[in-house]
């Protein structure tokens, strides 16, 4: 009778690495999340900006604060992950600009994640202003006053960077329903763990 080596991984087991079948389970889990967490930051952020100022919005802005420059520690092992794995094998045979498309918009996604807590964290600063999680100090107050220069640059940054990550994801999400769909590969499905030929 064969003998079965119980070490190796069975089919449904997640490979340590990134595979073109199947890919490991700390990617899938860190895109979610990470998803999770910045669809989430983004929709806050915009229900900010319609705000009236006052107490409440002001409560309300040390939540965004806070749960900001959480994801950012998210982030930082996102990317370290990805950078150690590489990018991802495409599946099927899709055109050279869909192929291009599809990099660049995953490297403007990572980019984004990055960007909105550095430049949150500048607009921040620039106004004079510390930066508490939950009450516990993270970023003291670097600035003895407001400095409309630096204030103005992270503003503006963290609002253009926003509107611009919410186009790419439009056409991100169609992408990877259009994949599912039409084209009926694995791209989808692989990115929710699932083994695919
Ligand atoms: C409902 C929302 C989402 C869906 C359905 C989705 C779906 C997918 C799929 C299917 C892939 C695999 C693409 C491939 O194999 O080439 C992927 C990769 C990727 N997604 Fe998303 N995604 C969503 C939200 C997000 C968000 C909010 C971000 C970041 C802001 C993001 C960033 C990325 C990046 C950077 C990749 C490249 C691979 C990686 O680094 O994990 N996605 N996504
Ligand atoms: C994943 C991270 C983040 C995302 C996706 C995000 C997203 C947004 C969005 C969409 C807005 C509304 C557009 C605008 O007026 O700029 C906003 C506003 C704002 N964000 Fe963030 N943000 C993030 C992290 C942070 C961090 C770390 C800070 C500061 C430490 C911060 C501070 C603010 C402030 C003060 C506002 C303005 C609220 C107002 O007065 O209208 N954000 N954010």
């Amino acid at each position: 009778m064969p003998r079965h080596d119980i070490t190796a991984p069975g089919p449904a087991a997640s490979p340590k690495r990134d595979t073109r079948e199947k890919l490991a389970r700390a990617s899938v889990v860190l895109h979610w999340l990470v998803a999770i967490a910045m669809i989430g930051m983004l929709a806050f952020g915009l229900y900010l900006s319609q705000m009236e100022r006052g107490d409440a919005k002001s409560a309300l802005v040390q939540v965004h604060k806070s749960f900001g420059s959480l994801v950012l520690f998210l982030v930082m092992a996102r990317i370290w992950w990805r950078v150690r794995q590489g990018a991802l094998a495409p599946i099927g045979n899709h055109p050279r600009w869909e192929q291009i498309t599809a990099k660049a918009s995953h490297h403007f996604l990572l980019f984004a994640t990055i960007a909105m807590p550095l430049t949150g964290f500048i607009r921040s600063i620039g106004r004079g202003r510390s930066i508490d999680i939950f009450g516990f100090p993270f970023i003291p107050q670097l600035l003895a006053e407001r400095n409309d220069t630096i204030s103005a640059i992270g503003s503006t940054a963290h609002e253009v960077i926003a509107y611009a990550t919410l186009a790419v994801l439009a056409i991100h999400v169609t992408a990877a329903f259009k994949h599912h769909v039409i084209d009926r590969d694995g791209t989808l499905r692989r990115m929710l763990g699932a083994r695919v030929a």
